[in-house]
C-alpha cells in the first residue's frame, strides 16, 4: 500500500525581516502564497528508511538522497512523537526548482508528514503535524496549509488569510546557477541593514488590498532580502528589469533567492514574458496560484 501527497512552491508576496533574534534566527512577517508547481510525494512502508528522486523538468542531482534529506527527518520526527518503530520508503516527484527560494525541500517535509500519517492511520491532529513541521524548518509549516497565509515567529507560525481565491499569474525563472546560500543572504541582509526593527511591521496594506486586480497587487509586492540577493548576485537586477521590460506588472526575488518571480495581468501575458526570458534564461515556468497545501483543505 503507498499513499501520494502534492504539495504546492512557496513565494512570498511580502518578505519582512527584522534583526537577528538571540537563537540567530531573525523574526519575519510575510504573506506567503502557494503556487502551482507541484512535487508528489509516495510514501510506503519499508524495512528502513529510504528517498528517491526524480524531476519533472527541473534538475535534483544536489538534492541529497540520504537521511540528510529533510522528508526523511520528517518521518523520523513523526515516528518518534508516536514512540513507534516503523520506516518507510519515500518517492519525491519534483516539480518545484531546487534551491531557489521557493522552499520545495520543506514542501517534501510538509507531504511526508501528511502522507505518512494517512499511510499509518495516525490520526495526528493539527498541533501535533504543526508542531513537528516548525521543528523541522521555518518554511515547513506553511507548506502544510498552502493558498495564501501570514508567517510570523521565524515564519513557522501560520495563520491562513481565507476567502482571497483571485487567480495569480507568475513566471518563475529559477536560477541556472549555483543557487543562493539561505543563511549567507540573511547575514548579508543584518549587514545591509544594522538598523532592523526587532518586530518588522505588518503589511497592512497587502493584506487588505489581496483580493484586488493584479495592477493593485503589484507595487504592494515587497521584499527585504531583495538588496541582499542583488547584492551577492548583481545579475539579478537585470533579470528583474528584462521581466518588467517585457510585460510584467513586477519583478521580485523569491524569498532568499535566486528564483524571481514576476507577476502578471493575465495568462496570455505571464506566456509572453515566459517566451521572453527564455532567450537569457534556460527555464522559465509559467505558475498561477493560490493552491491547498500538503493538507489538501
Ligand atoms: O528554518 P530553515 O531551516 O528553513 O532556515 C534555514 C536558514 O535560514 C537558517 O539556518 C538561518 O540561517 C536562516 N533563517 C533565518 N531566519 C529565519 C529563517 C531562516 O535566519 N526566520
Amino acid at each position: 500500500m503507498s499513499v501520494t501527497v502534492r504539495v504546492p512552491a512557496k513565494i512570498n508576496l511580502h518578505l519582512g525581516v527584522g534583526a537577528p533574534r538571540e537563537d540567530g534566527f531573525h523574526p519575519l512577517m510575510t504573506v506567503f502564497h502557494a503556487i502551482d508547481l507541484v512535487d508528489e510525494v509516495t510514501v510506503s512502508d519499508a524495512g528502513e528508511w529510504s528517498v528517491t528522486l526524480t524531476g519533472h523538468g527541473v534538475d535534483v542531482s544536489d538534492v541529497p538522497a540520504d537521511d540528510t534529506n529533510l522528508a526523511v527527518r520528517a518521518g523520523v520526527l513523526l515516528t518518534a512523537h508516536h514512540e513507534i518503530g516503523r520506516s518507510a520508503r519515500i518517492e519525491i516527484r519534483k516539480g518545484i526548482p531546487v534551491a531557489g527560494g521557493m522552499a520545495g525541500g520543506s514542501a517534501d517535509a510538509a507531504a511526508t508528514l501528511v502522507a505518512l500519517d494517512r499511510l499509518w492511520g495516525l490520526a495526528s491532529g493539527d498541533a501535533a503535524l504543526f508542531g513537528i513541521a516548525g521543528d523541522l524548518g521555518s518554511d515547513v509549516p506553511f507548506g502544510l496549509v498552502g493558498r495564501n497565509a501570514l508567517g510570523t515567529g521565524r515564519g513557522e507560525q501560520v495563520e491562513q488569510l481565507p476567502g482571497v481565491e483571485v487567480t495569480r499569474w507568475w513566471v518563475v525563472v529559477p536560477d541556472p546557477g549555483q543557487g543562493l546560500s539561505t543563511p549567507s543572504v540573511y547575514r548579508r541582509h543584518d549587514e545591509l541593514r544594522p538598523d532592523a526593527p526587532a518586530t518588522p511591521p505588518a503589511p497592512h496594506r497587502l493584506v487588505a488590498f489581496l483580493g484586488d486586480p493584479a495592477e493593485t497587487l503589484a507595487p504592494l509586492l515587497h521584499n527585504d532580502l531583495q538588496a541582499a540577493a542583488l547584492d551577492l548576485r548583481p545579475g539579478l537586477a537585470d533579470l528583474l528589469a528584462a521581466g518588467e521590460a517585457a510585460g510584467a506588472l513586477r519583478g521580485l526575488v523569491s524569498g532568499s533567492g535566486p528564483t524571481c518571480v514576476f507577476l502578471c495581468a493575465d495568462e496570455a501575458g505571464a506566456h509572453r514574458v515566459a517566451d521572453d526570458l527564455r532567450s537569457r534564461q534556460p527555464l522559465a515556468l509559467v505558475a498561477s496560484g493560490p493552491v491547498p497545501g500538503a493538507l489538501g483543505r
